[in-house]
């Protein structure tokens, strides 16, 4: 925000975290004449330079395009219609568009996504706070919570009719709540990704997701000229362990099948992401209402983590545009039985991905076999390969989200 912009200490909907479902949100909601503040504590080239996973669902570009955030996606996304697994040395396509009536996926990194929304936000003039941290969020049970945050050196407070807390899974939004009032669920699985930015073209035109008894690696790109690479390591491996030479070497070895070649360059960045599942339950406390990474992480095989977030986004507008415009909070009332629904079956299907394709240093022989077995259905069936299909597009996490269930959360106002 404008240095010399008056920071507001009234809006109506304030929002805790400046990643993509408090950005978009802010955007969406702006579109319809609803004001908004996002407090982001971290300084804008942080928030910028974070690489995480870059698999659009199809929902996810239309709300992107509803709020007019596509001029650069529309450009520079890759149209995945199919994706490939290797178990082993042998292929798998999993021909998306043809298994699920033409839906496709589209390959653009979520730090650009959060790049155009910023940019976008800035541009309009409307307040984003950067370095502003939310040290208390309170009066959640009245009709004007408080947000308290340090900015620039100064102790503020902005009140507002709803706060949403898009700040990730260390934020304090969920502390905002009484101890003990989110049920919490978790997983963390016996490995990590070490992921890389590699300077050359990809070998491949769709993604290759593979299994091998090294474990598991998977080829993404990021442009026609950028390839975006990960093999799994162990959980106590550092970068240290990881020399160029060592990575590429695993990559050939694990991603391998005949005729196929896999093309080396410079590797620009390396990183190394643990590997978890984790839910809360419900998703609103009175006028709190999580989105995204605050409520819920997944592990990055299904590469679902910004869909579901934007999901959430999505659902939570509509309810507040239809209390806003409306006096209707119905929306409000159901968001969070919405969301947890839809958040149990890509936590499923991710769980799913990640343990067909990773190797377990915990599993016993009789556990591989199983886990061999699910990969041959895969190959044999193409009903397998069509529940796989929609739930990496996304159709089913829609459906999921349409048909709600009655939700026992009390009351919103
Ligand atoms: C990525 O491009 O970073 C990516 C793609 C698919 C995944 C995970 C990460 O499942």
């Amino acid at each position: 925000m404008n240095n010399n912009q008056e920071i507001p200490v009234r809006t109506q909907v304030g929002i805790v975290g400046g990643g993509p479902a408090g950005l978009l949100l802010a955007q969406l909601l702006h579109r319809q004449g609803i004001e908004a503040v996002v407090f982001e504590s971290r300084p804008r080239a942080r928030v910028e330079a974070r690489q995480r996973a870059g698999l659009l669902e199809q929902g996810t570009v239309d709300l992107l395009r509803q709020a007019g955030a596509t001029d650069r996606l529309d450009h520079e996304g890759l149209i995945h219609d199919g994706v490939l697994l290797n178990y082993n040395g042998r292929r798998h396509r999993v021909a998306l568009a043809e298994l699920t009536g033409g839906a496709c996926i589209t390959i653009y990194a979520q730090t650009e996504v959060v790049k155009d929304l910023i940019a976008q936000r800035l541009e309009q003039e409307l307040p984003l706070l950067f370095e502003a941290e939310v040290t208390a969020i309170d009066s959640l049970d009245t009709g004007a919570p408080l947000i308290h945050y340090t900015h620039q050196g100064a102790a503020r407070t902005l009140a507002c009719d709803f706060v949403a807390g898009c700040d990730g899974f260390h934020g304090v939004a969920r502390q905002a709540a009484p101890a003990g009032f989110f049920k919490t669920y978790d997983k963390v699985y016996p490995y990590c990704w070490l992921g890389i930015i590699a300077e050359v073209p990809p070998s491949t035109d769709e993604l290759i997701y593979a299994f091998h008894e090294r474990g598991f690696a998977l080829h993404s790109m990021r442009s026609p000229t950028r390839s975006r690479l990960y093999v799994q390591c162990a959980v106590t491996d550092t970068l240290e362990d990881w020399p160029d030479a060592r990575i590429w070497e695993e990559l050939h070895l694990r991603l391998g099948t005949p005729g196929w070649t896999l093309h080396e360059g410079p590797i620009l960045e390396k990183t190394i992401t643990p590997m978890r599942s984790f839910v809360t339950e419900p998703m609103q406390y009175e006028r709190l209402f999580l989105a995204g990474d605050a409520a819920h992480i997944v592990p990055p095989t299904g590469g679902k983590g910004l869909n579901m977030a934007v999901a959430d986004t999505k659902t939570l507008f509509e309810a507040l545009r239809d209390w806003y415009q409306a006096g209707d909070a119905a929306g409000l009332r159901d968001y969070s039985a919405a969301c947890v629904r839809r958040v149990w079956r890509v936590q499923e299907f991710s769980n799913y991905m990640t343990e067909l394709l990773h190797l377990n240093p915990e599993k016993s022989a009789f556990d591989q076999h199983l886990q061999d077995s699910r990969f041959n259905l895969l190959t044999t069936s193409a009903a397998a390969s069509q529940v796989v299909a929609e739930n990496y597009v996304g159709l089913a996490a829609q459906r999921a989200a349409a048909a709600p269930q009655p939700q026992p959360i009390s009351h919103i106002v």
